[in-house]
């Protein structure tokens, strides 16, 4: 074993849509390296429809102790508030704890807007945004009690960039930036790290979106170590996105531009004044991210305070 090798002996990993695609290369490449692994998945179609099967899970947690590793199958929906909770008592049951929660089931129902019918709509938010609160809020109580938690979040480069026909995925994966950018906050002083990852991988869900050549080149297997290290003790960072795919990785952040003032903070400024104004409020030179809401009142309320005089 070379001696900077990133190791998850004892830790026990919950990933949830582990049956395929991206969630069983990251349960796989967790397993290898040690850690005990909750391989969730719900086994429906690839918009989510049907009754369900065991069968995509069990399939990976045969993979898995195949290879001499620890692992157990969950079938529960992380679109319900017990799914979440089965989810959570699969790891403690078999394993007794959570250290690891990777948010990654998903689902896709593309439409445009005008098709987009308010179930099309419900059941991505259902799965994406309220399946990562479902499964999150029962772990992060397990990872507070301990001092020790790593999460990811699953985006979406349609949510960070758009995509057209997918108002309703975009929304959700947007949505998951929020939670986490909040979640970071309430997790800190626990060593509960967030990260979100926003994958680019030939699976179920890309089939007849990208063309078969490059599929090719987008094996899941790319995505894996960038999550496995967001997931490992040695992460490094709290509340950031990071792109990966094809053996490209970087990273995307909110950045807030220094802006401007306009008038004296008394007298609202004109409509005009704001026109004119715009090149000043637009200008990324400068730009900053912030860690949190309470950065950016401090930059607006410290805005019109006197500067003090430089000294020559
Ligand atoms: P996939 O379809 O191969 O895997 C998703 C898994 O989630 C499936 O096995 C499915 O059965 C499971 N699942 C769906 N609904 C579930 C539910 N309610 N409860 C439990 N399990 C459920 O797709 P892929 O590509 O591996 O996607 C993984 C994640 O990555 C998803 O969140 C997806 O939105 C996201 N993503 C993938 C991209 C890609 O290029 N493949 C691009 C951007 C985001």
């Amino acid at each position: 074993m070379p001696k900077d090798e990133i190791r998850f002996d004892g830790r026990v990993a919950v990933i949830t849509g582990a049956g395929g695609g991206l969630g069983r290369v990251y349960a796989l490449g967790l397993a290898r390296r040690g850690a005990k692994i909750v391989v969730n998945d719900f086994g429906g179609a690839r918009d989510g429809a049907g009754e369900g099967s065991t069968m995509p899970a069990q399939k990976v947690v045969d993979e898995i102790r195949a290879a001499g590793g620890l692992a157990v199958a969950n079938y529960d929906n992380v679109a319900t508030a017990e799914g979440g909770e089965g989810i959570v008592k699969s790891a403690l049951d078999a394993f007794g704890t959570v250290d690891i929660l990777i948010n990654n089931a998903g689902i896709l129902r593309d439409k445009n807007i005008l098709k987009m019918e308010p179930e099309t709509w419900q059941a991505v938010l259902d799965v994406h945004l309220q399946g990562a609160y479902h499964v999150t809020k029962p772990a992060f109580a397990v990872m507070k009690e301990r001092g020790y938690g790593r999460i990811v979040m699953t985006t979406s480069a349609a949510g960070l960039y758009g995509n057209f026909g997918q108002t309703n995925y975009s929304a959700a994966k947007m949505a998951l930036v929020g939670f986490m950018n909040t979640l970071k906050l309430e997790g800190a002083k626990y060593d509960i790290k967030v990260n979100t990852v926003a994958p680019v991988a030939a699976s179920r869900l890309m089939a007849d979106i990208i063309p078969p050549e490059i599929l090719e080149k987008m094996k899941p297997e790319f995505v894996a170590p960038l999550v496995l290290f967001l997931s490992s003790e040695k992460c490094p960072v709290t509340g950031r996105i990071y792109n990966a795919g094809v053996g490209f990785y970087n990273r995307a952040a909110v950045m807030t531009t220094s802006g401007t003032v306009i008038g004296d903070g008394k007298k609202v400024p004109t409509v005009e004044e704001v026109g004119a104004a715009w090149e000043k409020i637009v200008s990324l030179k400068g730009a900053r991210e912030y860690g949190q809401l309470s950065d950016l009142m401090g930059d607006m309320l410290t805005a019109f305070a006197p500067k003090p005089e430089k000294i020559t």
